[in-house]
């Protein structure tokens, strides 16, 4: 048996989708552990296509017990959409669950979330809007509503009576707008928990006994660990933590049972929202990039911002989440560029910095240092086998793997299960 642990090593978008779905293969459980309908993974079995925001990738086979853990926030809607669109499609979810401890997205946190980035107007963050900031801010005030708090008919209006009272507060007093309907809300959200009922149990039992009788599972992180709310690019990060640590305790387990962890990351860089970005084009190669590389939002469809693969950002990553081995997906969205660059460090100062500076304002100073590699034109999507590759893509997996100071132990090169290439057979 083995627990694996897979999170992005970048700002999230990574294709931790294809690189779960591709590892679900081997597991028996899939536990999703962080963040909410802001992530987004696209995951293309045969010739169709599902977008999931919520449910484990793993869902997509039929024999996988599939988790969503405490730490993930839930929009009902979304959630009760995704069961119904993946049953339409002939897709069960018997073996969906969702923990009594998860808190709930509610229209209050989503209105908060477009207020407060319509209010910071040019120092907006870029959010997703979906109300996951405000749905953690109330989780870590304590005033947060659980799923279990949700089931509860006595409890439930009792607790969103208070939040409306004092959310509408601040819809009316500060923000100047209207206030929200508390009756409308408790029946929507009352019909939600019919519907949800019965995917709820304690997650964390279900995981334990899981580890206990030896099978394998598979904790999936959302984001990626430069949006780590402690790790990231502060303020310019989500409010979860999609670092490797949090899978601990969104699923319940002990630290003691994770087994590996692996980093996933794309053969170039990408960021959608503001913040700092170092290795950043703004140029003709970074739209191609986009444009070949298909960069717009799951989630949202925004443009997604695209640069070289960031070296330091790649080395922090591998420090902050322990990483055992990178999964290193779009190779071939490099194909046909005459020149590939690696950031290798950044110039401060005329000194080079090797490590991931907290402060941004150093961070707005700090200008790559890069390595160029030559491309390689062939098509290399068809290829299963490293040895196949061109030996320029050769060249540069190697620099990569050498700079972050980790193996490659996958490499994506296309957006199938089947396009991938395997330097490590067993990653469980
Ligand atoms: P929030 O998570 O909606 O609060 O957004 C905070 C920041 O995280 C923004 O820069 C978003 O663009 C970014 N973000 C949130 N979810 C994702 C994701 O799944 N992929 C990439 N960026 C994300």
């Amino acid at each position: 048996m083995s627990t694996v642990v897979v999170i992005g090593a970048q700002w999230g978008d990574e294709g931790k989708g294809k690189v779960t779905d591709f590892l679900a293969e081997k597991a028996d459980v899939v536990v999703r552990y962080m963040g909410g309908n802001n992530a987004g993974h696209t995951v293309v079995v045969g010739d169709h296509e599902y977008k999931l925001h919520l449910i484990p990738s793993g869902i997509l086979y039929p024999d996988k017990m599939c988790v969503i853990g405490s730490g993930v926030v839930i929009d009902p809607a979304v959630f009760l959409s995704e069961v119904e669109s993946l049953e339409k499609r002939g897709i069960s979810t018997k073996n969906l669950w969702i923990s009594q401890r998860a808190h709930v997205i509610f229209p209050y946190h989503q209105k908060l979330d477009q207020m407060e980035e319509e209010r910071k107007g040019n120092n907006k963050i870029g959010t997703t809007c979906r109300g996951i900031g405000p749905a953690y801010t109330d989780k870590s005030a304590r005033v947060g509503i659980r799923v279990i708090d949700l089931l509860d008919g006595e409890q439930f209006p009792v607790l969103l009576n208070a939040n409306i009272n004092s959310k509408n507060r601040i819809f009316t007093e500060v923000y100047d707008g209207t206030a929200l309907d508390y009756k409308e809300i408790l029946d929507a959200y009352s019909t939600y928990a019919e519907a949800m009922k019965k995917y709820v149990c304690d997650t964390s039992l279900l995981v334990n006994d899981a580890v206990e009788q030896g099978k394998n599972i598979l904790f999936e992180g959302a984001q990626g660990t430069m949006l780590d709310l402690d790790h990231g690019t502060y303020p310019f990060v989500t409010s979860s933590h999609p670092t490797a640590g949090a899978a601990c305790f969104s699923a319940g387990v002990g630290p003691t049972r994770i087994d590996r962890v692996i980093g996933v990351a794309k053969a170039y860089t990408t960021r959608v929202g503001e913040g700092p970005f170092p290795t950043e084009l703004n140029d003709d190669i970074g739209s191609l990039i986009r444009k070949q590389g298909g960069e717009y939002g799951t989630t949202t469809g925004r443009p997604r911002r695209c640069g070289w693969f960031d070296g330091v950002v790649g080395r922090y990553a591998v420090r902050i989440n322990g990483l055992d081995y990178l999964a290193l997906t779009k190779l071939d969205v490099l194909s046909g560029l005459e020149q590939i660059k690696i950031c290798t460090g950044y110039n401060y100062q005329g000194e080079v910095m090797n490590e991931f500076p907290a402060s941004l304002k150093i961070l707005s100073e700090c200008v790559p240092v890069y390595e160029s590699f030559p491309g390689w034109d062939e098509d290399i999507t068809g290829i299963r086998k490293l040895a196949d590759l061109p030996e320029q893509a050769r060249l540069f997996l190697d620099r990569v793997s050498e700079i972050c100071g980790v193996p490659i132990a996958l490499i994506g090169v296309g957006s199938r299960r089947s396009q991938t290439i395997l330097t490590k057979e067993d990653l469980y």
